[in-house]
């Protein structure tokens, strides 16, 4: 195995084979499974060089244990404005509080992940060193702040944290590693640096002729790759840019794609780097600072100097129209250092493999965008939309053990998942089909027309005559003159949902985080409210013990 370890029940994270004092905790708070990325590679390095570690989730994580800890690794993201993941928020808020403990006795490092197109880059990392400082910790290493591309500087990190150990606690033989509390013995073989290759079965496109919108259902083939996944989980796609992209790129920078580069010790064609080792879709300030230097264009250089018209630009901008609109002499080399790696996308798995064995299907929103008639696509969604029938794709499970089914298939479930974000009620409702389970489950789906829009439309259609499927409401926003939402359906069946939670129902979201999982809270405090006769705070104490009881779980983006 990847790790190989020895099982340790959960709520006993401190291993009984080595004394606390000679264990790293290692938490990690992430949305997207990056963060649980590097934190389970610096988990396997530590192993390797004999210390004991204990990998686990901020989620998970008991505060009162802070007290006994001596050497603590902290890797957290950063989300929208300045936001905590979901499974940091708790820690998050302890550290701010009142009630956080001093932590003289604490050696502690905080690997911060961000995206430096928002303003508030890095913000939790920030807090978590400011807190564990304020409280009285020491820093083994100084903050390090990871945008987008952190390859580099997250194992660089990784590395000024393994030498800084090495005098604070001593090795032993006998090192546990726990992962979630759990042995990690069956670790992914294949993973985001060392994918699986597939064959993508079909893509065929699920809304109608006349959306606005161009939804496709997407199924790949893992054959016997002995690739395995959960109803939850998401798939990381790498994918490669178009041919016609990247010519476009180079035909406005007059390089010539045979000329050869060096990237990582690999020599190949300027051609093949764009295609395969380059972002191309996804343009940021960094970049657009870069290029406005090197073009020394005032206009550029006035965009990029203000935070709000770099926002803007980014909105309806990528790397081809930028070169097209500022022509620079760049050459093939500098090209390549200056734009990011490419990084996988991922997305929601749409199916259980209690159903579908050897596949994994995806429900894939092409995004795509049109600037003076020029059509503008996402890198991974537009290879998926346009991968032919068995074309090769390569692909890693990113496991997400905070959106599961409940353990008991009796429990009901409430699944609100408008736009691609019902993908993984395909998958819940697939795997609790083949289970037989006897617990009720709920539906909440939207999507702007009936007509043109209803994902999957028939399999709701028989999996409610069937019974797996108990309740189905469907709010399509634009099939009348108001805008009809998810949250309008929730309020409307408020009484119901009451009763739903009153029973043990477990809650979950998924689809947009920036304004929809927001108003899907606030309409679900609402009901808390009403039906529950409480008042905001008690409600909001309602919403976050069932979020603590793993019964409110969240797959947003
Ligand atoms: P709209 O595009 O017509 O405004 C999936 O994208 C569905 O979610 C669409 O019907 C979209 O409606 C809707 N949607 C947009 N904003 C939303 C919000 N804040 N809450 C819930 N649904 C929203």
């Amino acid at each position: 195995g990847y790790l190989s370890a020895t099982a340790v029940a959960a709520g006993d994270n401190v291993s009984a084979a080595s004394a606390p004092e000679q264990t790293i905790t290692l938490l990690y708070g992430s949305q997207t499974g990056n963060g649980r990325g590097i934190a389970t590679d610096l988990a396997a390095k530590a192993q390797a060089q004999g210390y004991a570690v204990n990998l686990v989730s901020m989620a998970d994580y008991k505060v009162r244990q802070l007290k006994q800890e001596t050497l603590l690794l902290a890797v957290v993201s950063t989300h929208g404005e300045g936001e905590a993941p979901d499974d940091a928020i708790e820690l998050h808020q302890f550290l701010a509080s009142k009630r956080a403990p001093r932590l003289e006795q604490l050696n502690y490092a905080v690997l911060a992940l961000g995206d430096s197109s928002y303003e508030f880059f890095c913000q939790t990392g920030k807090d978590f060193e400011q807190r564990l400082a304020a409280l009285g910790a020491k820093s083994i290493v100084p903050l390090t702040e990871c945008d987008v591309d952190y390859d580099v500087a997250a194992s660089q990190w990784q590395q000024q944290v393994l030498t800084a150990v090495k005098p604070l606690i001593s090795a032993s033989s006998a090192n546990v590693v726990s992962i979630d509390g759990v042995s990690s013995a069956t670790a992914a073989t294949y993973t985001k640096q060392n994918p699986c290759s597939a064959e993508v079965l079909v893509s065929q496109k699920l809304t109608g002729r006349d959306s606005d919108r161009d939804v496709r259902h997407v199924e790949i083939d893992l054959a016997d790759s002995g690739l395995s996944y959960q109803v939850g989980d998401a798939l990381g796609v790498w994918f490669s840019n178009s041919d016609a992209l990247v010519n476009e790129i180079l035909s406005a920078l007059s390089l010539d794609g045979t000329a050869q580069v060096t990237l990582a010790d690999q020599s190949l064609s300027l051609f093949e780097a764009l295609k395969d080792k380059r972002e191309l879709t996804q343009l940021y300030p960094g970049l657009v600072q870069n290029w406005a230097q090197l073009s020394g264009d005032e206009a550029l250089l006035a965009i990029s100097e203000d935070r709000e018209l770099t926002r803007q630009f980014l909105l309806h901008h990528q790397l081809a129209d930028l070169v097209a609109l500022y022509p620079v002499d760049i050459t093939a080399f500098q090209l390549v250092e200056l734009l990011r790696p490419i990084t996988p996308r991922l997305y929601s798995i749409a199916s259980s493999q209690a159903e579908v064995g050897d596949e994994v299907h995806l429900t894939v929103a092409l995004v795509a965008d049109e600037r003076e008639g020029v059509a503008r696509f996402g890198g991974a969604s537009h290879f998926l939309a346009t991968a032919a029938e068995g074309a090769a794709v390569k692909v890693y499970v990113e496991p997400n053990n905070h959106f599961r089914l409940p353990d008991n298939p009796q429990t009901p479930v409430i699944m609100i998942g408008p736009g691609t974000g019902v993908a993984p009620f395909r998958a819940f409702i697939q795997e609790r089909a083949v289970q037989g389970a006897a617990g009720e489950s709920w539906l909440f789906f939207g999507n702007p027309h009936f007509e043109q829009d209803f994902l999957y439309q028939t399999e709701w259609q028989q999996y409610l005559k069937q019974g797996t499927l108990t309740r189905f409401d469907s709010a399509f926003s634009r099939d009348q003159a108001h805008k009809v939402y998810v949250q309008h359906r929730i309020a409307e069946r408020g009484e119901a949902l009451w009763q739903w939670l009153e029973k043990g129902a477990h809650l979950y979201v998924c689809g947009d985080a920036e304004r929809m999982a927001k108003d899907v809270h606030q309409a679900l405090l609402d009901v808390v409210q009403q039906y529950g006769g409480k008042d905001e705070e008690t409600a909001t104490a309602y919403l976050e013990q069932l979020r603590r009881d793993k019964r409110y779980q969240k797959d947003v983006y």
